[in-house]
C-alpha cells in the first residue's frame, strides 16, 4: 500500500490526498483544480510552478538546477515526498 501525503493548491484552496506513485498534476486535475499542462513528461515545463514540501523530480527532464533551487517543480511528473503546497 503506497504512503500518502496532503497536497494543498494554493489558489483554488483544495487539498488533495496523493500517494507517494501519483503525480501531482493528475491528483490536482482529477479533483477539478484548473492546472497548465502540455506533454504531461517532463518534457516542456508548461506546468512548472513552485512548490514548498518534498517532490520527487526524477523524471523532470527539462527543469534546471537553477530552478529547482528556486523551488520550482514539473508538477506534470512530480510525486509527494511530503505533504506540498502547490503555488497554482
Ligand atoms: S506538462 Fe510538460 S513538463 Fe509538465
Amino acid at each position: 500500500m503506497p504512503r500518502s501525503f496532503l497536497v494543498t493548491f494554493i489558489k483554488s484552496g483544495k487539498t488533495v490526498e496523493v500517494a507517494e506513485n501519483e503525480g501531482v498534476l493528475g491528483a490536482g486535475l482529477q479533483a477539478g483544480v484548473t492546472l497548465a499542462f502540455d506533454c504531461r513528461k517532463g518534457r516542456c515545463k508548461t506546468c512548472m510552478v513552485r512548490v514548498d514540501g518534498i517532490i520527487d523530480q526524477s523524471e523532470a527532464w527539462l527543469i534546471s538546477n537553477e530552478e529547482l533551487a528556486d523551488g520550482y517543480a514539473l508538477i506534470c511528473v512530480g510525486k509527494p515526498r511530503s505533504d506540498l503546497r502547490v503555488h497554482a
